[in-house]
């Protein structure tokens, strides 16, 4: 079975997961500056996509593009039945691999038991993984997947219920999809431990032993969140257990990387990691996957205008979105939380066509990313607060061109 994770150059560079960041559009603009070797998608939650308002409750966040490929779906959630469904739908779908979040300190994720609440719960975790496993290799051996990132399947739910049902899923830790010759690309990322930093050598040795295909560390506890310095001293001790316990999985480390060149650096004195994850250094630069270290204002005003352009593009749902097909756009704009099923399963039906998953972002939102372009220059701002006016991309690009 395939894994993308064996076919990455060493060390590989991921653009870590962000909520709200990373959608279509933002990936596809840092791919433009340059791309990383594996792209996350931001994190979906279980629950959410196994409702009855399925897909359309995820808001575009599975939206991908097959040439942002290896792309990996990231998960959250608690009940191992609704892991194992959506991994089905997110094989079928044509992305790479799924990975699990388990390092979320997010207050509302770890009441409702997921992200780094799972640290406190290993029992858990194994069933949670097994099914994710399981989910996969179902919708990876399914007739006809879709072409990547085109129209999704629909997940069959009443299959995958009935399969829980006989106990096909083997939650109950069973091996089932884990043993060595059915490698699945199922990932974690995680956090060192819950509250304190000594947890993270039982903690770690849990999920290494879930035959992962990559694992990716965050050196910091969840109780720190982002406000210490990541525990970088830990490097070597880690990889020297991940070495004794699960040789072929991937060992990624992220937090406070801030870019190829300090991967590179890091790589260098710990030849054992196998990639590195970068997260807030995009917003810094977002050339960072590059050894471009100071793009020029033209640069940056050029990858805004990009970014726009996309925002534009993907603010839509796109109908029968194959080639050759006729295409038809509605704006969804003001799509909100609460819209309803209905609204998505009519504009389907009107159309007789699958739709790509909507991606209904706000224009006002979109202006916390101006501060990634528009920065260290004279000038910049006084020209963001121009830009922080605008109020739609049109303005926006009428503002930046008279700066130039
Ligand atoms: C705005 C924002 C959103 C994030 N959303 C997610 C997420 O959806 N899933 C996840 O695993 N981590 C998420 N994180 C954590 C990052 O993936 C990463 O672990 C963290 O920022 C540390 O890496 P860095 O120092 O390179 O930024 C988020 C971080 C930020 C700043």
């Amino acid at each position: 079975m395939m894994n993308f994770w064996d076919d990455l150059p060493r060390p590989f560079l991921a653009l870590a997961p962000m909520e709200d960041v990373t959608d279509v559009v933002f990936r596809r603009v840092v791919a433009r500056a340059g791309r990383p070797d594996v792209f996350f998608t931001e994190f979906t939650n279980t629950a959410s996509f196994c409702s009855e308002q399925g897909e359309f409750s995820t808001r575009g966040r599975l939206t991908f593009e097959k040439e942002e490929n290896p792309i990996v779906a990231q998960i959250w959630g608690n009940n191992p039945e609704n892991f194992a469904e959506m991994a089905r739908a997110l094989a079928a779908k044509g992305f790479a691999g799924v990975d699990i979040n388990m390092g979320c300190p997010d207050k509302k994720v770890v009441k409702s038991g997921g992200g780094s609440a799972l640290i406190q719960t290993p029992e858990l975790v194994t069933e949670i993984v097994a099914a994710t496993h399981e989910g996969w290799n179902e919708g990876s051996n399914e007739a006809t997947p879709t072409p990547a990132g085109k129209a999704g399947l629909a997940p069959n739910r009443q299959t995958v219920a009935d399969e829980a049902s006989r106990g096909g899923h083997g939650l109950a830790g069973g091996m089932s999809g884990l043993l060595g010759e059915k490698a699945t690309p199922i990932s974690i990322k995680t956090r060192l431990g819950y509250s304190k930093v000594e947890e993270w050598r039982s903690w770690l040795t849990c999920l290494l032993e879930q035959n992962l295909a990559n694992l990716t560390v965050h050196l910091r506890t969840k109780k720190e969140m982002s406000k210490v310095p990541a525990h970088f001293e830990l490097i070597p001790e880690i990889v020297r257990l991940r070495d004794q316990i699960a040789p072929r999985t991937k060992l990624t480390i992220n937090g406070d990387i801030r870019d190829r060149a300090h991967a590179m650096e890091l790589w260098r004195e710990h030849p054992g990691i196998d990639g590195f994850m970068i997260g807030r250094g995009v917003f810094a630069n977002p050339f960072c996957f590059t050894e471009h270290e100071n793009p020029t204002r033209d640069e940056l005003f050029d990858l805004l205008n990009y970014h726009l352009d996309l925002f534009d593009k993907y603010n839509v749902t796109t109908l029968g979105s194959e080639p050759g097909q006729s295409r038809q756009s509605i704006t969804v704009t003001t799509r909100t939380n609460e819209e309803t099923r209905d609204d998505g399963l009519d504009e389907r039906t009107v159309a007789g066509g699958l739709a790509s998953d909507p991606l209904p972002r706000k224009f006002e939102p979109l202006k916390r990313f101006f501060k990634i372009y528009v920065k260290d220059f004279p000038g910049a701002a006084e020209l963001r607060i121009k830009l922080f006016e605008c109020k739609d991309s049109d303005e926006v690009r009428k503002v930046l061109s008279s700066a130039r």
